[in-house]
């Protein structure tokens, strides 16, 4: 069975608690369920990760692009989180395993800092999807349905 990534960074497992203001009040156990749901409609086995290392991110993609390569999976939806801002790790890791990622991002990075205004995943993703809450995540997983069948 093909499988979806969806692979969370630091801090995403607060949610729910973690200024929810900006981030909404659902969990990350509200948010797997949602992708869950829109998985088992298209078929696919959904690998849900949280991790605050950025080591275990880059495992992790790595991982999805060489299930990708023996078409197994059919690619990632990335929430880095801060690492999104900060790390050439994770675009090296996108690039070196061609797994397809659509980056995705609860609130809009681009009403907020600076800082945030950056992305090293934006460059090597296939998609981005900014601002949707977390509605955004079922939208990203129908993102990757939409590219897997162009
Ligand atoms: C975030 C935005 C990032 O700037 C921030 O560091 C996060 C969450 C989002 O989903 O809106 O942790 O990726």
């Amino acid at each position: 069975m093909t499988s979806a990534y969806v692979l969370n960074g630091p801090n995403l497992n607060l949610l729910g608690t973690r200024e929810p203001e900006i981030y909404g009040e659902k969990t990350l156990a509200d948010v797997e369920r949602s992708c869950l749901d829109v998985a088992n409609e298209l078929g696919w086995a959904l690998q849900f990760r949280q991790t605050n290392r950025e080591g275990e991110l880059v495992d992790w993609i790595q991982e999805a692009g060489r299930a990708q390569s023996a078409g197994e999976a059919v690619g990632v939806v990335l929430n880095a989180a801060a690492y999104t801002h900060t790390s050439v790790a994770l675009q090296d890791a996108i690039v070196g395993s061609g797994a397809r990622v659509i980056e995705l991002h609860i609130s809009n990075v681009h009403r907020r800092e600076s800082f945030r205004h950056h992305s090293y995943v934006s460059p090597v993703a296939a998609g981005i999807i900014i601002g949707f809450g977390v509605a955004g995540y079922p939208l990203a997983l129908r993102a990757l349905a939409a590219l897997d069948a162009s």
